[in-house]
């Protein structure tokens, strides 16, 4: 299979990591090399790539396109694990970290991973089918009505989630629901028909919410994106591509936190807490693709880069 994905945000991704001979640089979210490609070539010839994914056709794809030697490193596992992966791999200390959020067009366009709405395949949706994590259809078929209209309202913003929850638990009583049809015809009939004529399909916002429960997407991020910060060296920089609101407010929500200074309360004269920033944040305001990128990879679309930098004081 030929793994096409254009890399998203990518003359932006190399101005701000400040790329230069020796880099130490670790992609977080390699997927079909993009990005790395690029970043190996202008950290070249002494730098190192670190690549990471927990996918092993993006795994695959990367050794196709990468020029494989002692300075390019290729990592399976998942970032959430990155302070065990950079461990192991004896990786000393990180100039720029790179993290481009999702799942890749390959991945939507490969029957069986249940990632998309548009074919009718098995409830799968697990970034890693290698792992024994529930599917999507453990979580369709085993949680509660207001778990699943938890899930689906918070983590797809979906206004209907309630009675797509009603409708997903009346019809698992009478069979399993297993395949991403069944689903999806369960939308389309708890969704009024006047909701479903305008907008997006009306599958997108429950298939989004149930991906990020079951790859726990969320709280994933935050591991890597933290573990990222403690391992850059003063200087170094780490950078988000982010799809959606969620992971945006993830993202900006550590870098705030992680850049603060002194906590204590305003009417102390003196500073008591000591606390000093780790990071600056480079990117007040999320960088987006231009019209032209967009017209290009439609995929480019809702994409959102922040950038923070390690301060110096800190190591
Ligand atoms: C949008 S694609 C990256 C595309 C890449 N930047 C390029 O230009 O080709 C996202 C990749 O990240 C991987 N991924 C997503 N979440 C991950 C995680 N928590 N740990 C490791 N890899 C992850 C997916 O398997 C996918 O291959």
């Amino acid at each position: 299979m030929e793994y096409r994905h254009i890399p998203v945000l990518l003359a932006e991704v190399t101005q701000q990591l400040q790329l230069h001979d020796g880099s130490i640089i670790v992609d977080c979210t390699l997927g079909g090399a993009g990005h790395a490609k690029r970043v190996a070539q202008l950290i070249a010839p002494t730098g190192i790539l670190v690549g990471i994914d927990q996918d092993d056709a993006a795994l695959a794809a990367a050794r196709d396109t990468l020029p494989l030697g002692q300075h390019v490193v290729l990592l399976k596992g998942n970032f959430g694990d990155l302070d065990r992966l950079l461990a192991d791999a004896s990786i000393p200390y990180v100039d720029g970290f790179l993290f481009d959020l999702g799942v890749s067009s390959p991945q939507l366009d490969v029957a069986g991973r249940g990632f998309t709405y548009q074919e009718d395949v098995p409830l799968d949706m697990r970034m890693d089918p290698s792992t024994s994590q529930p599917t999507a259809a453990d979580i369709i078929n085993t949680y509660s009505e207001a778990d699943l209209t938890r899930v689906i309202r918070e983590y797809g913003d979906e206004r209907w989630a309630s009675r797509i929850a009603a409708f997903i638990v009346a019809a698992r009583g009478r069979h399993q629901v297993t395949t991403t049809g069944e689903l999806v015809e369960l939308i389309k009939n708890a969704i009024p028909a006047s909701a479903r004529r305008t907008g997006p399909h009306p599958a997108r916002r429950t298939f989004q919410a149930l991906r990020i429960e079951v790859n726990h997407e969320l709280e994933v991020l935050e591991r890597g994106v933290r573990s990222a910060v403690k391992w850059l060296a003063p200087g170094g920089r780490v950078a988000v591509i982010t799809y959606h609101s969620l992971e945006d407010r993830v993202v900006k929500r550590v870098f705030a936190e992680e850049s603060q200074g002194c906590v204590c309360p305003p009417d102390l004269p003196v500073c008591r807490c000591g606390r000093e920033p780790v990071l600056r944040i480079v990117t007040k305001k999320p960088v987006v693709p231009t019209a032209a990128e967009i017209d290009g990879n439609p995929r480019a679309r809702s994409a959102h880069l922040r950038v923070a930098e390690k301060q110096q004081s800190n190591t």
